[in-house]
């Protein structure tokens, strides 16, 4: 059995996907505890989602610090406090510092509602409906110094159907993801996740 993994979910908004983890967590899918939640957002659901759980909360604004340096220095020294091994992004609104990627290597996931390279950026859902696209999709990946870039973990693919409009869209998106991101999860602690130059491969 490996060692329970400990996560840091950082989240700005609803938190669904934080839930999902938590879920599977609690359904002991996933070998692994959550150390904390952390937003920039003093509003944002997920906090409550944490609350709800038990879980530490970290609530940090990047306005209240007068460079990004500090504002990442500070995340890291708590991070590194609580011991944390792998880093969940689910709906954080802010972009990482490539400092921040560097000083956690490959330990900072993300997921993105589009099959990346396509649609990056933070529409992607009505980008992708909008283009008149006919298949789109999720993917889970390990962030890097670039945005929705690093090497990809898991994709699933969803059609885009006549009868869909944004709203079904959204739907069918959220749905995966709250499949796919905890399986990623799974994998990470588990330990496999080997990575190669951009590839995943999952052992
Ligand atoms: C998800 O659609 C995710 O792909 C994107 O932000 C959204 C977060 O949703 N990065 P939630 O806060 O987890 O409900």
């Amino acid at each position: 059995m490996n060692k329970i993994r400990r996560i840091a979910v950082f989240a700005s908004g609803f938190g669904s996907n934080l839930q999902a983890i938590i879920d599977n967590i609690k359904n002991n899918n996933i070998n692994a505890e959550i150390g904390l939640v952390l937003s920039n957002n003093k509003d944002a659901y997920a906090l409550k989602r944490a609350e709800k759980n038990g879980i530490k909360k970290v609530v940090l604004n990047y306005r209240d610090h007068d460079k990004r340096e500090n504002y990442d220095k500070k995340i890291a020294k708590i991070l590194i406090d609580q011991k944390i091994d792998l880093i969940v992004l689910a709906g954080y609104m802010l972009l990482v510092s490539g400092w921040f990627v560097k000083k956690f290597k490959n330990k900072i996931m993300n997921i993105h509602p589009s099959l990346l390279p396509s649609f990056k950026g933070t529409n992607a859902i009505e980008d992708a409906f909008n283009y008149g696209i006919k298949i789109t999709g999720v993917t889970v990946h390990f962030v890097d110094k670039e945005l929705d870039h690093g090497p990809i973990i898991l994709q699933e693919a969803i059609p885009i159907l006549k009868s869909d409009n944004i709203e079904t869209l959204e739907e069918k998106i959220h749905k995966i993801e709250h499949k796919l991101y905890p399986l990623a999860v799974k994998y990470y602690c588990e330990g496999k996740l080997k990575i190669k130059g951009r590839k995943v491969i999952i052992i």
